[in-house]
């Protein structure tokens, strides 16, 4: 949605940065698409069930490597056990891109080739609690596109949970970038804000967010 006022990009923490309004509608129109696509098959979206039996309120599927708490598998175990789908090159090329952007450094994404990404879609009912991306066997940073509704995203530190945190609004088309020292922040989603979204999106309700990773893992 255009804002009345734009809003700012803003560094968050050090090597965190909200960049609103990243996407354009097109480009936002075509990855829930791709989306779409993905949450069908290979392996089909679910809700994954943590290991002390609660099942998500976030459905996620996932391309390049299986994501489902707490590890990385190229099958997925916990859904089917099928291949999941292979992360596409302008998906990388896009992580690139958002490096550069969100950085202000051209050569900022030069290096990076995530092999990861996990498509999360929430209902106007889901949410997810504070945790830290800690799956992975790298120090490199996670790129996050929101599409869709709007939601409250916190960004917190990396020794716990609680406070110091920064609540901010992501919207649909905004990137998030946490690299650097933040890359192992405690983050979450307290909240989405239904009806937010414009629906020329082609997304009925809820809120999309793709995040890309490094995983480390051969
Ligand atoms: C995540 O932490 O994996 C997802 C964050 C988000 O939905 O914005
Ligand atoms: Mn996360």
């Amino acid at each position: 949605m255009s804002a009345l006022f734009p809003r700012p990009r803003l560094q968050v923490a050090p090597g965190a940065v909200h960049v609103p309004g990243w996407l354009s509608p097109d480009r936002q129109r075509e990855l829930v698409q791709a989306c779409r696509a993905w949450a069908a098959g290979p392996v089909a979206m679910r809700a994954a069930r943590l290991p002390g039996g609660q099942v998500m309120s976030v459905r996620t599927v996932c391309l390049g490597w299986h994501w489902q708490p707490y590890r990385y598998s190229r099958t997925a175990d916990d859904a089917g056990g099928g291949r999941v789908a292979d992360l596409p090159g302008w998906m990388v090329r896009m992580g690139r891109a958002a490096l550069a952007d969100a950085y202000a450094d051209p050569a900022a994404g030069d290096d990076y080739t995530p092999d990861a990404a996990l498509i999360n879609f929430y209902d106007a009912t889901a949410r997810m609690g504070m945790h830290q991306d800690k799956d992975e066997r790298s120090d490199a940073p996670v790129v996050s596109i929101s599409i869709g509704d709007s939601c409250l995203f916190r960004f917190g530190n990396t020794a716990g949970r609680g406070r110091p945190y920064t609540d901010i609004e992501l919207a649909s088309g905004d990137l998030f970038v946490f690299g650097g020292p933040s890359r192992f922040a405690y983050h979450g989603v307290p909240k989405v804000y239904p009806g937010t979204a414009d629906p020329a999106l082609g997304l009925t309700g809820g809120r999309l967010n793709i995040t890309m990773r490094v995983t480390g893992m051969t």
